[in-house]
């Protein structure tokens, strides 16, 4: 594990004692040297970026460039009215204030975590489940996330229940609409083994109780122990229980330490994906590290499910916001029809835009050079919005551009199976961003804190908001004093160790757990520990 804070001080350290009696002429020079040839070096790199940028535009925006110059940042404008070589200081002098102003060290490296470490061992008390005459067959629903969180509460669940679990049956109604299996998307063989020690996992249901009578249960969301000790009392006897969703039916708070470890267990350990899907993927994030070294993964949550779903209509055009409308409407599972755009925004409800994005990135103080993966299904409206962002991050990476397309044949149409290598390629990333907190996002932070505490910025949306129509009432300017509030509002909300936040003060009952930071989103303190604990 990298080990910023002590690194960091024994570099200062030393530098300080060669230093301390001598500020000869030698230092001053070489500091001189070092500034002027990092802004050359920056120099060269951005005008690299203008013409990549130039490129780009050029293979995918032509269509759109004259319709919607009017929308574009007030940057790109700019740039077009003037001539080339004023055009590339532009250019110069935005991407070396946020250089010079925020550590290397500061954007990239991981959160210092004080020797904390993973750990999921069970305690001394803990026992294998029994269980082998009452099975509990499951139907995950949801998308990726929501189903192997899902999944592993049901490996809890079963547990508790002192029950045999059958391995699930995946959601194929969902909007994903992905046919695939438990073992196309995971290694079924390692699920099965690596929990062997916890309790029993089967294939399939045996012959004989295909045709008994099951008991079939919607559990109660998020339940504690006491619920499933009573449901294994009073289901006890039913050799096969059925459980028809598997989505946050686990408290987050409030369970044996052993339950929790054997969560983590599971979602760390046990539901490794399946062979083509970790091979791949592993391939991905070595050509996105050949690339450039280091990376943004960016979950960007302009989806068209996402917005309609949110009724965030912010930055569409009027036959845009009227389709997604019409998409609510008619999804029949998605209970709020009617939704003002602007309230939901001003409530940090709405993922950030992709522009809105690229003003984020670029106040955190990261170079229009760096390297950025979109880790995300198809972008709302395509280039049309993403071109916003790409002119600030021209390094913009997906996976069609990533992989070839014979790689991704066999993925491209089971959206799960995609989300997998976002998945991946999210976790192993430098930093990552997700522009909305949604499953994926929760769970990608989670294993990241998990593993070490890898750096993923939270963008504080409500706070965002307030600056973005700042900006554009023009009451605000891009540039020092944006980037000092941007990174202010967002010292602490970086992925450095911290305890899971309970609910929020004030409420009751159900409402309660509903507001609970999720098990999955942080693990801290139960499958997290200092050096000393384990
Ligand atoms: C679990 O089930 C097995 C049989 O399947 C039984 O022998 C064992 O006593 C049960 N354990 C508990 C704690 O109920
Ligand atoms: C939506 O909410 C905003 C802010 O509260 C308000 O000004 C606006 O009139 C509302 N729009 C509609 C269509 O209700």
């Amino acid at each position: 594990m990298v080990n910023r804070g002590s690194h960091h001080t024994r570099s200062f350290s030393s530098t300080s004692k060669s230093v301390s009696r001598k500020p000869s002429f030698f230092t001053i020079t070489l500091c001189i040297i070092l500034l002027s040839a990092c802004s050359i070096f920056t120099f060269l790199f951005s005008i690299r970026n203008i013409s990549d940028d130039d490129d780009h535009q050029k293979d995918r925006l032509v269509e759109h460039s004259e319709s919607h110059s009017q929308s574009k940042s007030q940057f790109q404008s700019e740039s077009q009215s003037l001539p080339v070589k004023v055009d590339r200081l532009a250019w110069l002098h935005l991407a070396l204030l946020p250089i010079l102003q925020v550590p290397d060290e500061q954007l990239w490296d991981v959160s210092f975590s004080y020797g904390l470490h993973p750990c999921v061992k069970p305690t001394s008390e803990y026992q294998a489940a029994q269980g082998s005459d009452r099975y509990i067959t499951v139907r995950s629903n949801g998308g990726l996330n929501q189903m192997r969180t899902g999944i592993s509460d049901m490996v809890a669940v079963a547990y508790i229940m002192n029950a045999t679990l059958v391995i699930p049956q995946l959601d194929k109604r969902s909007f994903w609409q992905d046919s695939s299996t438990f073992s196309d998307i995971f290694d079924e063989l390692h699920f099965i083994t690596s929990l062997q020690g916890d309790l029993r996992i089967v294939r399939e249901l045996p012959k004989e109780l295909e045709s008994v009578p099951r008991a079939r249960k919607h559990f109660t969301s998020w339940s504690g122990m006491g619920y499933y000790e009573e449901m294994a009392k009073s289901l006890k006897d039913y050799r096969v229980i059925h459980v028809a969703k598997s989505d946050s039916r686990l408290a987050n708070n409030d369970l044996p330490l052993d339950i929790q470890r054997l969560r983590c267990r599971t979602l760390y350990h046990a539901l490794r994906f399946s062979m083509p899907i970790e091979i791949l993927g592993k391939k991905l994030v070595e050509r996105l590290r050949s690339r450039g070294g280091r990376y943004i993964a960016l979950h960007l949550r302009y989806e068209k499910d996402m917005l309609s779903f949110t009724g965030c209509t912010y930055g569409l055009t009027d036959a845009e916001s009227e389709e997604l409308r019409i998409m609510r409407e008619s999804t029949n599972h998605w209970k709020v029809k009617k939704i003002n755009s602007t309230e939901q925004r001003i409530g940090g409800l709405c993922p950030l835009t992709p522009k809105e994005v690229g003003i984020f990135l670029q106040a955190l103080g990261y170079p229009p050079s760096t390297l950025i993966y979109i880790a995300a299904g198809e972008i709302y409206g395509g280039n049309i919005h993403l071109s916003e962002l790409m002119s600030r991050f021209p390094n913009l990476v997906f996976k069609e551009t990533l992989a070839t397309k014979e790689e991704l044949k066999a993925f491209t149409s089971h959206a799960s199976q995609t989300a997998a290598l976002d998945y991946i390629i999210s976790v192993e990333s430098d930093v990552f961003v997700p522009s909305y907190s949604g499953n994926m996002a929760r769970a990608v932070e989670g294993h990241r804190r998990f593993l070490g505490h890898r750096k993923t910025i939270t963008p504080d949306r409500r706070g965002l908001v307030k600056l973005f129509d700042k900006l554009e009432s023009g009451r605000l300017r891009e540039g020092s004093s944006l980037s000092s509030r941007v990174q202010q509002m967002h010292k602490s909300w970086q992925g450095a160790p911290r305890k899971r936040k309970g609910a929020l003060p004030g409420l009751k009952g159900r409402a309660r757990l509903r507001t609970e930071e999720s098990f999955y989103e942080n693990p801290y303190p139960e499958c997290i520990c200092s050096s000393k604990a384990v």
